[in-house]
């Protein structure tokens, strides 16, 4: 289908949500025959979408591809900038290293890449990230901050909370947040979020952001299986992914407009209300060691707080945390 008249006819029916719209209207709207309509949306039916047609009524759009394709994220997509240059691919190794050459060449800030399958997705600690086709969100998102790079951290928890809230949103579950970004639906990991940076000395020059989220795997393989959970699992339910990742988008964008005007201390108040490790006693296996005590919070630039049993503080930049 032309993309020109695809785009028109989309935005209609998104237009309309759960109205019907008579093939008369259609037509008229798209300045094409009723015929040209009929096939339209029967070019719509292959690639996926389920149109609803009701004799005298005309149709509805019911159900939009679950696909993470440029089309199918933008339609609809709330957002000023984040999420409209996507680089969409069916297989990668890992987005995390296809944004990493785009933010190179100087991709804008908010560019994403979004892939149905990594081949060789990477963890925080170089672990592997397990990215199955066709089941969860893997994607990486540029950001071009202002920033010395001592404060990249607190970009880390930024968008642990969009992703938090997104996942309270689309769920109506609250997750957990475990220092520094894990996200967890009943104690299991659901989600990772690793930050890496290109900078100079004193200055950001592009923060690449890799997200991943587990929607509607049914299983894990059995070396992760006690660890890892899905959206579906969790909830009995499959997600639309692209409607996940538009109002992640938005969560990211807002948060990240709050926090380049207001700082980082918003920001923090919000991380705090979906952490757990606060007050607890937890062990943080650095890779200097393990160091066991009570975490007390984080400080402004969002580094871990822990006072063991002698009362000394630790400050911890990057550990895995068990409670
Ligand atoms: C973690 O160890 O918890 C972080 C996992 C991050 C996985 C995401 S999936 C999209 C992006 N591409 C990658 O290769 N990794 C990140």
């Amino acid at each position: 289908m032309q993309s020109e008249t695809r785009k028109q006819l989309l935005k209609l029916f998104t237009e309309a949500g759960d109205t019907f719209l008579s093939g008369q209207k259609i037509s008229e709207q798209l300045g094409c025959s009723r015929t040209a309509v009929w096939k339209h949306i029967e070019d719509l039916r292959r690639e996926g979408f389920e149109v609803e047609a009701v004799r005298r009524l005309g149709y509805r759009l019911k159900q939009m591809p679950d696909k993470l394709n440029a089309n199918e994220l933008q339609l609809g997509l709330k957002t000023k900038r984040f999420g409209w240059n996507v680089y969409d691919q069916e297989s990668v190794p890992s987005t995390q290293q296809l944004a990493h050459q785009l933010a190179h060449e100087g991709a804008e800030e908010g560019t994403i890449v979004i892939a149905e399958e990594q081949t060789a997705g990477r963890g925080r600690l170089n672990r592997i990230w397990h990215s199955p086709k066709g089941t969860g969100i893997w994607m990486s998102v540029i950001l071009r901050p202002s920033i010395p790079p001592q404060q990249a951290p607190q970009l880390t928890l930024l968008v642990a909370v969009a992703v938090a809230q997104t996942i309270q949103e689309v769920t109506n579950i609250v997750p957990d947040i475990k220092w520094p970004n894990d996200i967890l639906l009943n104690g299991k990991k659901v989600v990772g979020i690793l930050t890496e940076l290109q900078a100079d000395p004193d200055q950001v020059q592009a923060v690449i952001v890799g997200i991943g989220i587990n929607v509607n795997q049914k299983q894990f393989p059995n070396d992760i299986a006690s660890l890892a959970t899905s959206l579906a699992i969790e909830t009995g339910r499959t997600f639309h992914r692209p409607k996940i990742v538009q109002t992640l988008l938005q969560k990211l964008e807002q948060l990240y407009e709050q926090y380049l005007q207001h700082g980082f201390l918003p920001i923090k108040l919000l991380w705090e209300a979906y952490a757990i490790t606060i007050g607890q006693q937890i062990v943080a296996r650095t890779l200097n060691g393990a160091v066991r005590g009570t975490a007390l919070g984080i400080t402004d630039s969002g580094t871990l707080k822990l006072q063991t049993e002698d009362g000394a503080i630790h400050y911890i930049y990057s550990a895995d945390i068990e409670i």
